[in-house]
């Protein structure tokens, strides 16, 4: 979602904040903008569309300055227009802003009602004014912000520059990620520490509810109110090439052929142990798990997808009643708690808005046994869980997740091995066994990918649909639903998906000849299930694609085209088959050629409701 990088230093700040607004693209955006101070006053450059329009506008115009905010916006109030980007403007001073102002309108008509005159659909623009609003008060531009600040509600990140203060940035967060990035030259701010690697690596992460004043030599943080607070300066580990695309075309075919790695990565601290280390998830891991009566999953998107699949797992391994809930249903959802539950919040990107106000829900609730399994270390969701569990994908930049599903599921799977140990379910030679299958996924994982050229062929043929129907049955069902959800995001294909056992239940009246068919068919004991199904299919003249695993006795006829995955995987076998539908929804946003990393009207970091 909307990204936000500041900056004051000896140096031209604008190719920084260029350089920054384009780390921070795979967020999703719809309009870039930026403000600074030069020896005319405040300029301000905006531009619908990609960073690059921004640019060649920055080219145009020669601006250059040593003080300035910028930002890609994701449009939540009023639609994509220059109009409607940031920064916003009241008087001298520009404001850029991430979240909601949830009382923007009581704002607005107050500040009408003080004279201000609006020029956008915005809630950012309330911001700006008020600031203006406050400094008619006060002489001191950070306690206007600060009083400013105090008034809205909502989640948000902001950064304010002002003509009269060319020397000084004012920056705030308050559920919306915002960190510092201090260096010899100056002192930045940013949204996502990507943004920031090109000048500095000393990182401090603001808190929700602090505000910080930069200036070219210092920094000083404080609560809204006034009261200073210190907050730890640590260096990012975070190495540029991991950004960077390298030899693929796109960010999402770069990050599913990095799933090995990214798997072998997470899984390194099993070692070659043939038992699991107590305290993976934490100091307190046993003491949290050991009581724990039942697991309660909160996710989003395809976070939820890998819960799904867990659910099968905890139960069935572990005999641990499990339930796995939608972050923004669960928040508002009047649910019956038990404070003996493991909370366990599952988050690529630890920023999601739902996700983490599902978890302040669920503690509200007294459950205090909570573990997130998340892939930012530095995020607000893994300060915000008493244990962790970082999976080491990498950052994942395409905005269809992939490495990150898997190494959830990696996680997941150790989760179930801990509990189903704890609970007395797990033998040393099981034990051993599990650890066995999860260090060999990497290498079985690459197998899959050797699939990709008959996977291109296939796609080929999806390219011209409009409508597709992902099938699966047990485990395998929320496969189908992330396989769907990944053909709809990035190749914009209605897709949807069944337990194929519901086929008949409604869902086989939509089946004909132009409606593909794609079957998730591991080779467990639903498959003579599924196989029944998939002729129901047939029988209606549906066109079956089956995935089946190398053991499968399935074959190939008219109407039935089959890919063999190279190992049958029993139980993780969920890792294995995702790839190849992260791999088809791939191919297919290729030949539609629509844009795979940055699908129309999608973000990455869901960082509002
Ligand atoms: C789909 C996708 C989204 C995210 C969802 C949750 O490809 O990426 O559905 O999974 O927005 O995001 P995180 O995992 O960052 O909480």
């Amino acid at each position: 979602m909307c990204g936000i990088v500041a900056a004051v230093a000896d140096r031209d700040i604008v190719p920084v904040l260029l350089e920054g607004l384009r780390k921070l693209e795979y967020r999703g955006y719809d309009s870039a903008g930026l403000a600074l101070i030069d020896a005319d006053g405040l300029r301000r450059l905006r531009a619908v569309g990609r960073v690059s329009g921004l640019a060649a506008q920055v080219e145009e115009s020669h601006v250059s300055g040593h003080i300035g905010i910028s930002h890609t916006r994701w449009a939540t109030h009023g639609v994509p227009c220059e109009r409607n980007a940031h920064p916003h403007i009241s008087g001298g001073l520009a404001v850029v802003h991430n979240g909601i102002i949830e009382n923007h309108e009581a704002l607005r008509l107050r500040l009408k009602g003080e004279g201000y005159e609006f020029t956008s659909d915005t809630d950012t623009e309330v911001v700006a004014h008020l600031i203006a609003s406050e400094l008619k008060k006060t002489a001191d531009f950070f306690t206007a912000a600060r009083t400013a600040i105090a008034q809205l509600q909502g989640a948000f990140a902001i950064a304010v520059l002002r003509q009269d203060n060319p020397d000084r940035l004012v920056v705030a967060r308050e559920g919306a990620p915002l960190l510092l990035g201090l260096a010899e030259d100056g002192n930045y701010a940013a949204s996502d520490v990507a943004a920031l690697l090109q000048v500095t690596r000393r990182i401090v992460y603001l808190e929700n509810g602090d505000c910080a004043e930069l200036t070219r030599d210092g920094f000083r943080i404080t609560r809204v109110d006034g009261t200073p607070v210190e907050r730890a300066e640590t260096e990012s580990q975070l190495s540029a090439d991991a950004v960077e695309l390298g030899q693929y075309r796109h960010y999402m075919q770069k990050e599913i052929f990095e799933q090995p790695v990214a798997l072998s990565n997470t899984l390194e601290m099993l070692g070659t142990a043939r038992s699991i280390q107590p305290g993976l998830f934490g100091a307190d891991t046993e003491s949290l798990l050991k009581d724990a009566r039942q697991v309660l999953i909160i996710a989003c998107g395809t976070s939820y997808h890998a819960g799904l699949v867990a659910r099968y797992w905890l139960e069935a391994i572990a005999g641990i009643p499990c339930n796995v809930e939608v972050a923004s249903e669960y928040r508002y959802r009047e649910s019956v708690s038990d404070p003996d539950t493991l909370v366990v919040t599952l988050s690529q990107s630890g920023e999601t808005a739902d996700t983490l106000a599902a978890l302040e829900h669920a503690k509200a609730q007294g459950m205090t046994r909570t573990l997130c399994i998340c892939n930012v270390p530095e995020s607000s969701l893994v300060r915000a869980n008493a244990l962790r569990f970082i999976t080491r994908a990498g950052p994942e930049i395409g905005v269809a997740s992939t490495k990150a599903f898997t190494t959830q599921l990696a996680a997941l799977y150790l989760l179930t091995l801990i509990l189903a140990k704890l609970r007395g379910r797990l033998s040393p030679a099981l034990e051993a066994s599990e650890l066995q299958a999860l260090r060999h996924l990497p290498s079985a994982l690459t197998k899959v990918l050797e699939l990709e050229p008959q996977i291109r062929e296939w796609s080929e043929r999806f390219a011209m649909k409009q409508d597709a129907l992902f099938l699966g049955r047990g485990r395998h069902y929320p496969i189908a639903l992330e396989g769907a959800l990944k053909l709809k995001e990035i190749t914009y294909i209605h897709a949807e998906a069944y337990p194929a056992g519901e086929l008949k239940h409604g869902p086989l009246a939509l089946v004909d000849k132009e409606m593909p068919v794609i079957a998730v068919a591991p080779n467990d004991i639903l498959l003579e299930k599924l196989k029944s199904n998939l002729q129901e299919v047939r029988a209606r003249g549906g066109e079956l694609y089956v995935f089946a695993d190398a053991d499968s006795e399935m074959m190939a006829s008219d109407g039935i085209h089959l890919m063999r995955l190279p190992e049958h995987y029993g139980q993780l076998s969920a890792l294995l088959h995702v790839v190849p539908l992260q791999l088809l929804a791939y191919h297919v946003a290729l030949v539609r050629g629509t844009d795979v990393d940055k699908p129309r009207n999608l973000a990455k970091s869901v960082t509002v409701e």
